[in-house]
């Protein structure tokens, strides 16, 4: 938008609101450049601010409540919410009156809107509202989760196996291309994998194998059998996205959809809110079977999908993500550092010995015999610890952290959750896939009445065992 500025003349015969409107301080003389085009474009604003304004109109009856309204208005302010009381006895005569307005405003505009509200009103104040970073509400909204790390890639990445083979790079870059052209909703693409990448697979299923036995714990163990039986887990195979995702539909709700590269941890944290598990399609490199600087389908088959095969991890893994939904940068560094020593490295502990469940664990034959050697840290599962400890993406963890149960764990979880700043609070509905923000008390009752119907229902089974 531009905006001519006029010459000084006629700036001093302006109203206030003029002013504002011209995108100036009130009351200041115009600028040097009268009488030149001044550009004003509010795309380089910035961003808008949740801003509470409290102060005291005197003599409301004449016309001031209008005035400051007028102002607001003059600053594009959205109104939110606006009340009013007597101002306190003695402090104020009987058409005096105490506002409180909330509205939202250009950040750029603020300063502005406060001198113009001092022209005309008394003591004001104000409280700025941080403003959430922008996150999915709905399964649909996963589309825009897409932001990649692309440092690990064969293109970029001089340490990459893969890097000097260009026809591997092009066959990587063909796979993750399916992905980038996915839509929700859609069946999840096909990969027809070739002799040497199935060879791949097969040496790296071979060796693993060997080890989940006495290395991976009983949640994993159980599923693996499982995903073996029904799912098509074999040496000879690389399993379908699809087929795996539908088998983990029934299980524990989770779904997949395939991703081009490393995510973003905002962005992969926020998949886990809908129960979605983004997963790469692509193999490793044939040169480096036992290692991988990026996920690739080894790691995310063998290592990630047994565990989300299990309810109470399942469960775990949706919280961290709920827990991920409009937090700060900081907070999303603290959590995807949760994720790294949990869904990635963590161990817990069955009948008093120490086992596997994380997926960078299960699907590295060095580190998951090294993880249980008994040489490196072991320290309890405790977010507060957890979620502050220096993790490594170029070797072993200095430091593994043990989970008594997923139960136990999801509990933690939940009570670090629950001490994260937000200014609001969030109800994933499981029926529409959707999470609801909860900033009015007839939505906390809705979702309250869902509880309530559930709780009845089962209250009634109970009735009818007895
Ligand atoms: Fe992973």
């Amino acid at each position: 938008m531009k905006t001519e500025v006029a010459p000084q003349c006629l700036l001093e015969k302006r109203s206030l609101i003029e002013d504002i409107r011209e995108g100036r301080e009130p009351g200041n003389s115009a600028p040097e450049l009268a009488g030149h085009s001044l550009s004003f474009n509010s795309e380089q604003e910035g961003g808008r601010d949740l801003v509470t304004f409290i102060f005291t109109l005197r003599k409301v009856k004449n016309c001031a409540l209008s005035r400051a309204i007028n102002i607001f208005e003059a600053c594009e302010a959205q109104i939110h919410h606006v009340e009013s009381r007597e101002v306190r006895k003695g402090k104020g005569g009987a058409d005096d009156l105490d506002f409180f307005i909330r509205c939202e405003v250009l950040s750029s505009r603020v300063i502005t809107l406060i001198n113009s509200l001092k022209k005309v009103a008394e003591d004001v104040s104000i409280s700025k509202e941080e403003k959430a970073p922008w996150f999915p509400q709905k399964i649909q909204d996963l589309d825009r989760c897409h932001h990649l790390i692309t440092k690990f890639e064969p293109d970029l990445d001089q340490d990459h196996p893969g890097y000097q083979d260009l026809g591997y790079r092009e066959r990587r870059s063909q796979i993750a291309s399916l992905a980038l052209n996915y839509k929700q909703g859609e069946p999840l693409p096909k990969v027809e994998y070739t002799t040497e990448e199935i060879a791949t697979w097969k040496e790296v299923y071979i060796k693993l194998s060997t080890l989940y036995p006495s290395h991976a714990c009983k949640q994993f163990l159980d599923a693996f059998h499982i995903l073996e039986k029904d799912c098509g887990y074999q040496e000879d195979n690389i399993p379908q996205l699809q087929d795996v995702s539908s088998f983990l539909k029934e299980r524990t709700g989770f779904h997949l959809r395939p991703i081009a590269g490393l995510l973003s941890p905002r962005d992969f944290l926020s998949s886990l809110a809908f129960r979605v598990f983004q997963c790469t399609q692509y193999i490793r490199h044939s040169s480096s079977p036992m290692h991988s600087p990026e996920p690739d389908c080894c790691h995310e088959l063998l290592g990630h999908i047994p565990m989300l095969a299990d309810k109470q991890f399942a469960q775990f893994s949706q919280e961290l993500g709920l827990a991920s939904l409009g937090a700060s940068d900081e907070d999303i560094e603290k959590l995807s550092t949760l994720y790294w020593f949990t869904i990635e490295f963590g161990l817990c502990k069955q009948n008093g010995v120490l086992k596997a469940y994380g997926a960078g664990l299960l699907s590295s034959y060095g580190e998951l015999m090294y993880s249980l050697s008994g040489e490196p840290q072991y320290k309890a599962f405790d977010p507060d610890v957890t979620a502050m400890q220096t993790y490594q993406d170029q070797t072993f963890q200095p430091v593994y952290f043990v989970s008594e149960s997923f139960e136990d764990a999801k509990s933690k979880l939940r009570n670090y959750a629950s001490k994260i700043k937000k200014t609001f609070s969030l109800h994933y509905d499981p029926l529409t896939c959707s999470v609801e923000i909860l900033d009015k008390p007839h939505k906390v009752k809705k979702a309250l009445n869902q509880v309530a119907d559930e709780l009845k229902n089962l209250c009634f089974a109970l009735d009818k065992l007895a």
